[in-house]
Formats: C-alpha cells, sequence, structure tokens
C-alpha cells in the first residue's frame, strides 16, 4: 500500500442544512480559510436548493461543489429525484450515495446505491459511495461481512475506467453525528477491508489508488490521528463541515 498515490479528498456533508443565502455567506467565510491548500481534494455536498449559490460561491476557488444524492433514471416520473444531467449541467462535480441517512429513513438499498453509483459514474460524476455497519451489526461481529456485501454490491457492474471517479466512504453508523468516532484502529481496519475487496475485482493497482473515506463525529480534535492511518484517504464530515474554523482544521491534518 501507498499512501502517497492517492489525494485525501475531504469533503463536507452539509446534509438538510444551510439555505441558499446562508450558502453563499459560508463558502465566502470557508474560501479564503483553505486558499491554496492543494494538499487535498475540499468537496462541499450541500442540498440540491443550494447548489446554484454554492457553484457560483466557490467560482475561482479550491472548493468543488457536489450533491448529496442522485437518482438513477435519466428522466421520468419520478417525483422529488434529480438525475444526474441536472446535476452535471449545474456545475456539480461530485455526489454522495448510498448515505445511511438515506438507508435507514428512505428505504435505499444496497441494490438502488448501485443504480445511483452507476448512473452517477455514467454522466462523469465523482461519486462517493458510503457504507457502514449499525451498532447492532458491529456487536454481533459481523462488520467485515456487512460491509464486503455493501462494497461488492455497490461496484457490481462498474467498470475499471469508472472505479477512478469512485470514493468509498467507511462510516460507521453509530458514529454519524453521535460525537462518539470509531478510533482510528478501528477506522483504519475496514478502510484496509474495502481497499482489499477492490484490490480483489479490479487488481492491486486499482486498489492502491482508490481513495478510501472515513466518515462519522470527524471534528477539528480527532482528524489528524484518523488521517494518518495508511488506508484513511480523507474524510466524509457532517456536522463538523458546517463551521469553517473547524473545517479548515480538517483540511490543515490532511496536508501532510
Ligand atoms: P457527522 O456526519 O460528521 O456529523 O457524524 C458524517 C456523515 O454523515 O457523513
Amino acid at each position: 500500500m501507498n499512501k502517497n498515490l492517492r489525494k485525501a479528498v475531504i469533503a463536507g456533508n452539509w446534509k438538510m442544512n444551510n439555505t441558499p443565502a446562508q450558502t453563499k455567506a459560508t463558502i465566502s467565510e470557508l474560501a479564503p480559510m483553505v486558499a491554496g491548500k492543494d494538499g487535498c481534494e475540499i468537496v462541499l455536498c450541500v442540498p440540491f436548493v443550494d447548489i446554484d449559490a454554492a457553484v457560483t460561491a466557490a467560482k475561482g476557488t479550491n472548493i468543488h461543489i457536489g450533491a448529496e444524492n442522485v437518482h438513477f433514471a435519466p428522466n421520468g416520473a419520478f417525483t422529488g429525484e434529480v438525475s444526474a444531467q441536472m446535476l452535471c449541467e449545474c456545475g456539480v462535480e461530485y455526489v454522495i450515495v448510498g448515505h445511511s441517512e438515506r438507508r435507514q429513513y428512505f428505504g435505499e438499498t444496497d441494490v438502488t446505491v448501485n443504480l445511483r453509483a452507476k448512473a452517477a459514474l455514467a454522466a462523469g460524476l465523482k461519486t462517493i459511495i458510503c457504507v457502514g455497519e449499525l451498532l447492532a451489526e458491529r456487536k454481533r461481529g459481523v462488520t467485515a461481512e456487512l460491509i464486503t456485501m455493501q462494497t461488492q454490491t455497490a461496484l457490481l457492474g462498474i467498470s475499471a475506467e469508472d472505479l477512478k471517479n469512485v470514493i468509498i466512504a467507511y462510516e460507521p453508523v453509530w458514529a454519524i453525528g453521535t460525537g462518539e468516532t470509531a478510533t482510528p484502529e478501528q477506522a483504519q481496519e475496514v478502510c484496509a477491508l474495502v481497499r482489499s475487496l477492490v484490490a480483489e475485482k479490479y487488481g492491486k493497482a486499482a486498489g492502491d489508488a482508490l481513495t478510501v473515506q472515513y466518515g462519522g463525529s470527524m471534528n477539528a480534535k480527532n482528524a489528524a490521528e484518523l488521517l494518518a492511518k495508511e488506508d484513511v484517504d480523507g474524510g466524509l464530515i457532517g456536522g463538523a463541515s458546517l463551521k469553517p474554523a473547524d473545517f479548515t482544521v480538517i483540511v490543515d491534518a490532511a496536508q501532510a
């Protein structure tokens, strides 16, 4: 394994926070704080209605804009959904699929996560696929099996070429929004497993090149020790991404 092969990706996941006006203000505050910090890729995934404001505010900065979900059909009778083409036309570069909140509250399954990922990749979007176990699953000792099934299903039918635009985020559900973070060792263990699954399917070079993020209460205090782990190539950050000062500390931790 060689961490130097991979650029860290620090991605904020704003979830259902910030209006367009707040988006503009937040990015205007953040942009000078992270300017020139090119040791990692900086991404903000924002609600659909904030995309326009975010893309405008981030123009000319090193902040890249992402969406938090995407539908798998190109168009059609899918009330409330948004297609990959729509996102691309709005200037979006990244998209999250399979976040645990989508799985828990909106009926997302491993199969629909795979469909959404394929649609996003076909449109050229960089796609952050989330996997992660529930606390009950960790307690039962089936974390590895669960992560294996989620990862393998998410990658069904995805070509080696498209894999170059895939990021996998390991987000233990019990650590999301709870203030309880996985230990660096726990994060490392599962991120390494994800990489090995990708290496098994696509070859060692593809595994070595894959960016694997950790997510789940990553914050200004714990980011450095998590990001220091060999197979942790970045973070998917919820709460702390809403505060420019905290998010900047995480970006700084990823510069090494
Ligand atoms: P959190 O969220 O950092 O607030 O735990 C992470 C995520 O859900 O991506």
